[in-house]
């Protein structure tokens, strides 16, 4: 949801480098960008423009022409104020006096707003952002630092601010909530400031991290404040172990498709991971009055799976909500309740609100989070990292299949037979490094040409593979934008089954256990009635119009029904010309509730 970058150093380039640090963080946000750079002669020069950022070489030459060694920029996922160039970041104040890019909402904008116009303050756009421009330029007779800190003591929400002024040769950034990190090259005496790592792997991998509320100063050194209180901040630099060919796409066309191959070792890291983890957590949730699995999206379904692992598993029940609905369970929440929040990016607001509003009441949180950087991690009680590597295309593949891992291994570890889970998980990752192969990849084309230009789809499964036909519809939604739904096979005769006519396709997620015959029975409902069927199974069956051949994997049945589907989508969005790294109205992580 919007990203940020900015370079102070003694490059006399900095708006190409942030143009170029920009375009790795596309994925955060697409419908416009925008590029301030300070000059030497203590000028502020802005260029923006709706549209992505990728087809960009280079910025106007008068951003160019002058050695330019600060500048900021920013890549738009719209909120307030619509897709237009004026609406674009950065913002300023009248001659680019105060110039700022902001990820996130500045909530009570509208009051403030009135306020500096009654103070003769104008607005040139409709964004909430642009108030806090105008907020810092009126304290600025305080100082620099003073203006900016007083601005975010006004504004209420969450979000991360950067900061230029035209007449001093600093960067002010701030975070409440929402992702921002220093990367440093000291012997170079560079700064960069992102809301995500990969935007400046290829220049360092030294980071330090800014917590919520704080702020950092760069000029030709680095300071850190709490947003609070008058004393520096001592901050440690940490050296990340990311690499640069895990974040970039290498010789695929789309990160979807890399992410959705390099499921083959990924699964194996997120089972191979640190035992002591998984065991101390299933420890927590013995003894916890009550678990509640919390997540949003692709990570909200895989929170239900889990409940279905821990019932079948270690026969316990545990609840789960997504995060955005989950304030109307915080009355259940005691201090011996749990959380367990699932999160790709661990920057999820909704998730985020959830997890502040049940430590609040004292519950212990567990994490299962890719970036392990991330907000969610630095405030859980325990952290497990589901080490897929840096996940970019928005629609989430290979973390969903890690954390599902997760959850199956802990499952196992709450019923005492952790090593039987990993058995299992091991011999199904094998199973699917044999399963992706360009073939496979060809079969599963084969059916998107068949039904690229339908208009609606359903997916249906039992138990274990329910949440997996909702996840299947969020997928096909996504990068298809055909309407997908996803339904538990048995609901579809109260109601659902009115929709479908001749040739409507519908997937059958079928595993092969005790569900089989009812799910199979429900398929032959659908087809009754004209539906084309595509069955996701281990067996072929004579129901299937189509079947694409998964391995039999008992209870890790979720993981290797997804995958087929995740190819499915992506073929579908390559058939119908969309892009399926960067899907319309989406952005990957949603930092704003
Ligand atoms: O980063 P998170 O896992 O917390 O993100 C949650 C959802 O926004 C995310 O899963 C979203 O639904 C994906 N685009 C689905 O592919």
């Amino acid at each position: 949801m919007c990203g940020i970058f900015a370079y102070c150093g003694p490059k006399d380039n900095a708006g190409e480098l942030v143009l170029s640090g920009l375009k790795k963080l596309e994925y955060r946000g697409y419908d416009s960008w925008g590029v301030a750079c300070k000059n030497t002669d203590s000028e502020i020069t802005i260029e923006k423009h709706v549209g992505k950022i990728s087809g960009v070489d280079h910025l106007n030459k008068d951003l160019t022409d002058k050695p330019c060694h600060i500048a900021i920029g920013h890549s738009r996922w719209a909120t307030h104020g619509g897709v237009t160039e004026k609406n674009a970041h950065p913002h300023s104040t009248e001659g680019n006096e105060i110039v700022i890019v902001h990820n996130g909402i500045l909530e009570n904008y509208e009051e403030l707003k009135k306020e500096l116009e009654s103070n003769g303050h104008t607005f040139t756009s409709e964004t909430d952002t642009e108030v806090f421009a105008h907020l810092i330029q009126e304290n600025m007779s305080d100082g620099f630092e003073n203006a900016f800190k007083k601005a975010l003591k006004q504004g209420k929400g969450r979000y991360a601010l950067l900061a230029i002024s035209k007449d001093q040769s600093k960067i002010l950034a701030a975070r409440r909530g929402s992702p921002l990190i220093v990367g440093i090259n000291e012997d170079a005496k560079e700064y960069f400031i992102a809301s995500d790592i990969p935007a400046f792997l290829e220049h360092t991998k030294k980071v330090m991290y800014l917590d919520d509320e704080q702020m950092v100063s760069i000029n030709d050194g680095i300071k850190f404040f709490g947003l609070n209180t008058e004393e520096e901040v001592q901050k440690r630099i940490i050296e990340i172990d990311w690499d640069i060919e895990s974040a970039e796409k290498g010789d695929h066309p789309h990160f979807m498709i890399k992410e959705i191959l390099e499921q083959k070792e990924t699964l194996s890291r997120a089972i191979n991971q640190e035992e002591d983890n998984i065991l101390e957590a299933a420890e927590v949730i013995r003894n916890a009055y009550g678990t509640y699995i919390v997540g949003c999206g692709t990570a909200g379904k895989v929170g239900m799976v889990g409940t279905y692992l821990f019932s079948h598993i270690a026969k316990k029940h545990i609840n789960f909500m997504f995060g955005s609905e989950f304030g109307s369970f915080l009355p259940f929440m005691k201090d011996k309740s749990l959380m367990i929040a699932i999160s790709q990016s661990g920057e999820t607001a909704d998730t985020l609100e959830a997890i502040e509003e049940a430590k609040k009441k004292g519950v212990k949180i567990i994490s299962i989070v890719n970036v392990e950087t991330s907000t969610m991690a630095r405030i859980s009680d325990i952290v497990i990292p589901i080490k897929a590597g840096p996940e970019k295309a928005v629609a989430s593949t290979k973390a969903t299949t890690s954390q599902i891992a997760i959850l199956t291994l802990i499952a196992y570890a709450c019923a005492g037979k952790l090593a039987e889970g990993k058995k299992l998980l091991v011999e199904t990752a094998s199973q699917i490094n044999d399963m992706l192969n360009p073939r496979y990849e060809g079969y599963i084309r084969e059916v998107a040409e068949k039904i690229a230009d339908i208009e609606s789809m359903y997916i249906i499964g039992k138990d274990l593979n329910y949440p997996i036909a909702l996840e299947a519809a969020i997928k096909l939604q996504e990068v298809s934008y055909i309407h997908a739904e996803g339904f538990a096979g048995g609901e579809l005769k109260h109601g659902p089954i009115a929709l479908i006519s001749e040739g409507t396709p519908c997937i059958a997620i079928v595993a092969e256990d005790e569900t089989k015959p009812h799910i199979l029975s429900n398929a032959t409902e659908v087809k009754s009635r004209g539906g084309y069927i595509i069955g996701v199974a281990p067996e072929n069956n004579s129901v299937f119009d189509y079947w694409i051949k998964v391995p039999n994997a008992g209870m890790a049945s979720p993981i290797v029904s997804i995958i087929p589907i995740q190819i499915l989508a992506y073929e579908l969005a390559i058939l119908r010309k969309n892009n399926p790294d960067m899907p319309r109205n989406l952005a990957k992580s949603v930092t704003v509730k």
